[in-house]
């Protein structure tokens, strides 16, 4: 059976614990490690994406292995051959796939038949890839996890629900703050849910947001616009929080509406360095995947 990460669910607090140090250790030497050596890694965009597919990239060659990038119409998967059948040609040639899509179901279905490791690069439901750099960002700023406090502040979407997660392994307390439709389901048990963001962000030692929209929510941007407005990270909130708090968010950033352009590039950020973390966090998670 190969290993897979669809959901974070499936690292242990030991798995992680290591994986966060070798992301370290690959971050000081990113050349050090040949795990992919020759090997050939298809990544398949069925969304946008900047930095899952740039640290995806560029992450493969580094472990010296090959990146094959596919978008959903580069697949006879969009004229309609089945999931399985293509989990079974994958898998006569590649050493691992990843896979952004919607349906959390679509990638279930793709590691139930390969015989490969499967990795989530982002579904409405997950986004696991993203909680390992905000983990290795959050150790990296405070020397340890456990007994950390992280405030996600707006919608409870795929990447709280991953924070809340993968946060709980590690030992980080995660509250979320969202209004009334927004809450964060399916995760919840992993995290504690407020309504008022002054009170999630109160002895946190990260403040993160999110965007309002995500890939797939375009039909009800406005509304969600509206329903979200008290949920902006400004430097009034980052003051309600610990002292040395920092602002997070994985971006791409919607300057004004989520976060203001202060925080975003002021001094309390750390969220340029969660865009770079994504290749250092990704490639341990590569050595551990392949040598499941
Ligand atoms: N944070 C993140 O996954 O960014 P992209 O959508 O640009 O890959
Ligand atoms: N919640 C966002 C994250 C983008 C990286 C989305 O799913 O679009």
């Amino acid at each position: 059976m190969a290993r897979h990460l669809l959901t974070g669910s499936e690292l242990t607090r030991a798995d992680l614990d290591a994986l966060l140090r070798r992301a370290e250790q690959l971050k000081v030497a990113p050349h050090s490690s040949r795990a992919l050596d020759g090997r050939t890694v298809a990544l398949i965009f069925e969304k946008p994406s900047t930095r899952t597919r740039l640290s995806f990239e560029a992450g493969v060659v580094e472990l010296a292995g090959h990146p094959m990038i596919l978008h959903r119409g580069d697949l006879q998967l969009s004229r309609g051959e089945s999931v399985a059948d293509t989990a079974r040609v994958l898998s006569r040639h590649v050493a691992a796939v990843g896979v952004r899509t919607g349906p959390d179901e679509l990638l279930k279905e793709l590691s139930a038949v390969a015989v490969v490791p499967v990795f989530n690069m982002l579904t409405a439901g997950h986004h696991p890839c993203q909680a390992l750099a905000d983990l290795m960002t959050l150790r990296e700023r405070f020397g340890g996890l456990h007994g950390l406090r992280v405030a996600y502040v707006g919608d409870g979407n795929n990447v709280a629900r991953s924070l809340a997660l993968l946060g709980a392994t590690a030992g980080v307390e995660v509250v979320v703050a969202s209004p009334p439709g927004y809450t964060l389901n399916g995760g919840a048990d992993r995290a504690r849910l407020v309504e008022d963001p002054a009170e999630a962000v109160r002895g946190a030692h990260a403040v993160y947001t999110d965007v309002w929209v995500s890939m797939g929510d375009e039909a009800t941007a406005e509304q969600r616009r509206g329903d979200l407005a008290a949920y902006r990270i400004d430097d009034a909130l980052l003051d309600r929080a610990a002292p040395g708090a920092v602002a997070m968010h994985c971006l791409p950033a919607h300057v004004g509406e989520e976060i203001t352009a202060a925080v975003l590039y002021g001094p309390r950020e750390a969220i340029w360095d969660q865009a770079e973390n994504r290749r250092h966090a990704q490639k341990a998670l590569l050595e551990w995947l392949v040598s499941g």
